[in-house]
């Protein structure tokens, strides 16, 4: 029997899945999390032999302490599938001597500065890019690296706080809108689409890849409300435009000695169709795609990534049979969701295709969009073909409404 540690059970919402999935794969499972135990979601509970609640789960110092003075068996494995504790499992796996990543190994996918130049160190393209304190230093880089610049936060997530500026009145206006920032990254700006390249490796080799597209790409979709993102999972990931996004992640994936474990990685497709390194975590994509993952091969990566960390098995016995794009809306209007439209309409014109949903119900307070991508609600359609996935997403995006008010 396999001891693992999950660092990290409860939130978010895939975390009880991962938890389930190691269970179903035969580990003896161990959580860490913030809540009392009686708070968990019952899928993380059922799974648990052990739990451990601890104050701040990102204080990595106090974590470790903690679950030394704690455990109640020799850990096999540590793992965390949250970027804010990937650091936090790296330091409790130090801990035991158990097999895993080590804390540097997971900084370079953590720290974006070292990340970025250990990759572009490895000749693979990356945006120019330089470090600058808010104010003039700002200006002087931006000159240095030349417009267009990305100008965000060295510690940046979620797109907050991120700018396209075109010249140095742009970039004025841009600092601002961010007054509380204290230092920025400032990039070349790459046009272009965005893509993901997700893996799961088994001791630095790949078993399953798979790649996403944003529509629109993240600093628009993130910044504009009536806009409803979306995330497509591709059934043709061999499709001659994304071979280079795939080279690239390969060679990220060397360059940063990744070892077991998911890996999600964000690249630009240039239109002339160069592929550009954007950023890499040691961890699974959020906001559900790993949902449009399963869904696009009838498959549950939660236990399959279990059974590949823990035991080294992976079977490739299943195709990719349909694209899956999940829809995420954000209703009109601020306060309590108080009508839906369009849904019967949708339903009935291709509500077979229609994989899952999940809309907040009648009566429930709007989520803040800007800090959740999950928003007011989402919908998972599926379909062998590309372009039809693509058309049915655009009309969940302009026909299904939600409406709001105090
Ligand atoms: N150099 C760049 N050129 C063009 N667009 C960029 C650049 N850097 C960032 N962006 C845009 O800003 C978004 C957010 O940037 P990035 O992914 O680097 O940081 P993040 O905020 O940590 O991301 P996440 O939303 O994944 O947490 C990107 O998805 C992209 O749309
Ligand atoms: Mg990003």
């Amino acid at each position: 029997m396999k001891n693992v540690l999950i660092i990290g059970c409860a939130y978010p919402p895939e975390l009880p899945h991962f938890t389930r999935g190691l269970a179903e794969a035969g580990a003896q499972v161990f959580g860490v999390d913030q809540q009392p135990e009686t708070h968990l979601p019952s899928m993380a509970r059922r799974a648990l032999s052990g739990y451990l609640q601890v104050d701040n789960i990102f204080d990595e110092q106090a974590t470790a302490e903690a679950v030394r003075r704690w455990a109640p068996v020799r850990f096999d494995r540590v793992e965390s599938l949250w970027e804010g504790t990937v650091l936090t499992a790296a330091r409790v796996r130090e801990l035991f001597g158990a097999k895993g990543m080590t804390h540097e190994q997971v900084t370079r996918f953590r720290d974006k500065d070292k990340m970025k130049q250990r990759v572009s160190e490895r000749g693979i393209r990356t945006p120019r890019h330089q470090r600058a304190l808010a104010g003039k230093e700002c200006f002087a880089a931006a000159e240095q690296v030349g417009y267009p610049i990305c100008l965000k936060p060295v510690a940046g997530a979620g797109s907050a706080d991120t700018f396209r500026c075109n010249s140095p009145a742009e970039l004025e206006a841009a600092l601002h809108k961010a007054p509380y920032i204290p230092e920025f990254n400032i990039e070349e700006f790459i046009d272009g689409e965005e893509y993901t390249y997700d893996t799961i490796s088994i001791d630095g080799n790949v078993v399953y890849e798979t790649m996403s597209w944003y529509r629109p790409r993240p600093l628009v979709g993130r910044s504009t409300e009536w806009i409803s993102p979306q995330t497509v999972t591709l059934r043709d990931i061999h499709a001659p435009h994304l071979e280079g996004g795939r080279a690239l992640g390969r060679d990220v994936l060397k360059a940063l000695e990744h070892e077991s474990g998911f890996t999600h990685m964000e690249w630009y497709r240039k239109s002339d169709g160069e592929a550009v390194f954007g950023e890499i975590a040691a961890r699974p994509p959020g906001a559900h795609t790993v949902d449009t993952m399963n869904f696009v091969s009838d498959i549950d990566l939660f236990k399959r990534w279990a059974e590949a960390v823990v035991f080294g098995r992976w079977t490739n016995d299943f195709e990719r049979l349909y694209s899956c794009a999940i829809i995420f809306k954000r209703a009109q209007g601020s306060g309590y969701i108080r009508h839906i439209e369009g849904l019967d309409r949708i339903l009935a014109s291709f509500g077979e295709h229609i994989a899952a949903m999940d809309l907040l119900p009648i009566g429930a307070h709007r989520r803040d969009w800007v800090k959740t991508l999950l928003s007011d609600g989402f919908v998972f359609v599926r379909h062998p073909d590309l372009q039809q996935t693509m058309e049915m997403a655009d009309r969940v995006g302009t026909d299904l409404q939600l409406y709001a008010s105090y």
